[in-house]
């Protein structure tokens, strides 16, 4: 110790360096940052490691946090290119990779979001080899898929953020038709984070009053009050703001930092997120789609049994079929 230190601090045992709660985010562009900042002015996570291949941008990110350490409960931040930052991570987020450009379907960046997560995965499993994965970056569920066949891990600590971010546009929504808040909307988007997302109109409800309880043909297209409107919004949602701001950020970083927070709180709490469904509502297929489902410190712990109507269960089959059929033309 130096002298002035020594002079101040009697040292009475080593101080423990791990924290116990590490999270590493890769890709610390627009999504990462967000994702970033949530879990740190939440007080979700102590420690945050930022990896992105861009070092020098990790480095003035890195400082700018740190210079804001005091409003932050004094977390450990760190942020570079090397993947031993990342050691005994508990949870590693990907947020890494190409977004889509104006009107470009997330389905389009498959194969290029592939090959760089063929570079990513292996490091992060060789440094924690008991983390979580939590996938964000596009098309989500299929990049799900690739880290679970890349990781080799169970499906319980492969993940993917999936529709917790299109279940709370859709309840945002429907707080404005009904003048309710979002969090006493309950209603889920299900299936694909993407176009063929499904939602669930049969149980939408408010305080156990169902909508389709009153109105029978909510969600349908005979609807005259045009509910089924809200879930086109959910899926033009993420369009329009890239076509306003170029991309979108803050709303998914924070459904991330509430994934998070469940996993290392152990709190089991309900997501609608990107999981294995084979087997489950009839899928034959091995993909990745959103259901609602539990979190706890081991990742993923169960699956919710919704009681969907046959064309909700139609529309989820369909949608299985067709992550199938991108994930069948992939080169892992
Ligand atoms: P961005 O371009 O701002 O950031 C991407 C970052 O990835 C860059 O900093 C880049 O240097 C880094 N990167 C690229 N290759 C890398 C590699 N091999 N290793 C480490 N870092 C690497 O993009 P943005 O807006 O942050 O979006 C990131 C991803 O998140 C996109 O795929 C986007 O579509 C997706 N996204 C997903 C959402 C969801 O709800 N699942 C919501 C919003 C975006
Ligand atoms: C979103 O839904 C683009 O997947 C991204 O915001």
């Amino acid at each position: 110790m130096a002298e002035t230190k020594k002079s101040l601090l009697t040292e009475i045992s080593t101080p423990v360096l791990d924290s116990n709660d590490r999270v590493t985010i890769v890709g610390g562009g627009q999504v990462g940052m967000a994702c970033a900042f949530t879990i740190l002015t939440q007080g979700i996570s102590s420690d945050v490691v930022l990896i992105d291949v861009d070092e020098k941008k990790m480095q003035g990110e890195l400082l700018d946090l740190q210079h804001g350490s005091l409003f932050l409960r004094n977390p450990r931040i760190d942020a570079g290119k090397d993947y031993a930052k990342s050691a005994n991570s508990k949870i590693c987020i990907i947020t890494a990779g190409a977004r889509q450009r104006e009107g470009e379907s997330r389905l389009n960046l498959v194969q290029r979001n592939t090959d760089i997560f063929k570079t990513i995965i292996p490091q992060l499993v060789k440094y924690s080899p008991d983390t979580i994965f939590l996938v964000v970056s596009n098309p989500c569920d299929v990049l799900t898929y690739v880290t679970w066949k890349i990781s080799g891990f169970p499906k319980n600590r492969v993940i993917g953020s999936g529709t917790n971010l299109d279940s709370s546009r859709f309840r945002f929504l429907l707080s404005q038709k009904l003048g309710v808040a979002p969090s006493s909307c309950h209603g889920y988007i299900i299936g694909e984070h993407g176009d063929s997302s499904v939602a669930v109109w049969s149980g939408v409800n408010v305080a156990g009053v169902c909508l389709r309880e009153l109105n029978p043909e909510a969600g349908t297209a005979k609807d005259e009050e045009k509910w089924k409107e809200i879930h086109k919004q959910v899926i033009d949602g993420a369009y329009e703001v890239i076509k306003l701001k170029g991309y979108t950020s803050w709303a998914v970083g924070l459904s991330v930092g509430s994934i998070v927070r469940s996993i290392l709180r152990n709190s089991s709490e309900l997501h609608a997120i990107s999981v294995n469904v084979k087997g489950i509502h009839g899928i034959k297929e091995e993909v990745f789609l959103s259901l609602p489902a539990i979190l706890g410190k081991n990742g993923l712990t169960k699956i919710v049994k919704q009681k969907l109507e046959e064309v909700e269960l139609q529309k989820l089959r369909e949608c299985a079929k067709m992550i199938n059929e991108v994930q069948s033309g992939l080169v892992i």
